[in-house]
């Protein structure tokens, strides 16, 4: 299994099943937004109707499926998940929103990826519980109103910037910006995670693992998971030598940083000579698509300070040279 930053954040789906917050308490984390959430929640409840809309974004892996999933259970009632790629005609939504139980929560992932036409008919299911559908062509067509049984549409982003002014303002609910975690909560989950597995897991391990997992849930899981098959596969107690030979194995450095951020960084200071260098440059130097680049290598390298973005593109930073001549954070 090959070490990328995208390998790191597989979607193996019995894992996210197993391990997936159930509850509140168990969502470690995003205080701010639990409370708020809940607050939106709790008042929809005491009203007897829906809660209005809510959106969620932030990078992979951070907890926004998870959220639309503790929303439906808070309000006891169904969910039906689907994505923006899947909705391409206005049929498919039509289909979807008029199949919808009464009282669905409506989970669209990547909700950015909804054309234009398809926002266009959301906006009065959105507002009116309404869809507008045209039966028909040409001077024959005609428009016919249909009533929606009521939801709540939770919709959840990567890439918050290409969802439209008024998409957006229609989460009345909120919207809300997933940070990356502390390495106090990711210790917090990992712990959490080593018990679902059964697992006994040393508190230096604990920690190891956290300082390794780029500050993402879905990536603490899924290394405590590659470090315990290491340990078992040598039939060794996870240790803190298991865990520092297991990550040397996988390619992980301390900060957690692989050998394709280092390809990154390395193609930046030399290729570009620290930059500032167009994403697409470097992307095409790379080998790499754009959307990649922001998606999966730049959020963390951004966060550690590494690389910063200008106006005339990426610029490696003091940190970031400091780090590609000692491997470490200084
Ligand atoms: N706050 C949290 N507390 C505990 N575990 C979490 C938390 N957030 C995420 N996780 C864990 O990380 C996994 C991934 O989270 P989730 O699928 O919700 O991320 P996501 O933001 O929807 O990612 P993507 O953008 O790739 O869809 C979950 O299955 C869960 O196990
Ligand atoms: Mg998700």
């Amino acid at each position: 299994m090959s070490s990328s930053p995208e390998a790191l954040l597989p979607k193996d789906q019995t894992l996210d099943a197993a391990l997936r917050p159930a509850s509140w308490d168990d969502y470690i984390g995003q205080e701010q937004i639990k409370a708020n959430v809940r607050i939106v929640l709790e008042a929809a409840k005491k009203r007897g109707g829906m809660p209005e809309h809510i959106l969620f974004y932030g990078p992979p892996g951070v907890g926004k499926t998870t959220l639309a999933h503790l929303v439906s259970r808070a309000l006891e009632t169904p969910l039906k998940s689907t994505s923006g790629v899947a909705i391409e005609r206005a049929s498919d939504l039509a289909a979807i929103l008029t199949n919808l139980e009464p009282g669905t929560i409506l989970f669209i992932d990547e909700i950015h990826q909804l054309s234009r036409k398809i926002e266009e008919l959301l906006y009065p299911a959105l507002e009116s519980g309404t869809l507008d559908i045209i039966l028909g062509k040409g001077p024959s067509a005609r428009t016919v109103e249909l009533s929606l049984p009521p939801f709540t549409l939770v919709g959840a982003t990567t890439r918050v910037a290409q969802i439209s002014g008024p998409l957006r303002s229609r989460f009345g609910g909120g919207v809300y910006q997933l940070d990356f975690y502390t390495n106090g909560d990711l210790e917090k989950i990992i712990r959490r995670s080593a018990e679902v597995l059964n697992l006994s897991v040393p508190k230096d391990v604990i920690v190891q693992i956290a300082a390794r997992s780029r500050a993402t849930p879905r990536i603490a899981n899924a290394l405590l998971k590659r470090v315990r098959d290491f340990s078992e596969v040598h039939e060794r107690a996870l240790s803190s030598v298991v865990c520092d030979e297991a990550c040397t194995l996988f390619g992980i450095d301390a900060l957690g940083l692989t050998k394709d951020d280092r390809r990154y960084l390395e193609t930046l200071d030399r290729s570009f000579r620290g930059g500032p260098a167009g994403v697409r440059a470097l992307a095409a130097a790379l080998h790499e698509d754009v959307e990649t680049l922001e998606q999966v290598y730049e959020p963390f390298l951004l966060r550690l300070g590494f690389v910063e973005r200008s106006l005339r593109g990426r610029i490696l930073s003091g940190r970031g040279r400091a780090y590609l001549a000692t491997g470490a954070l200084i």
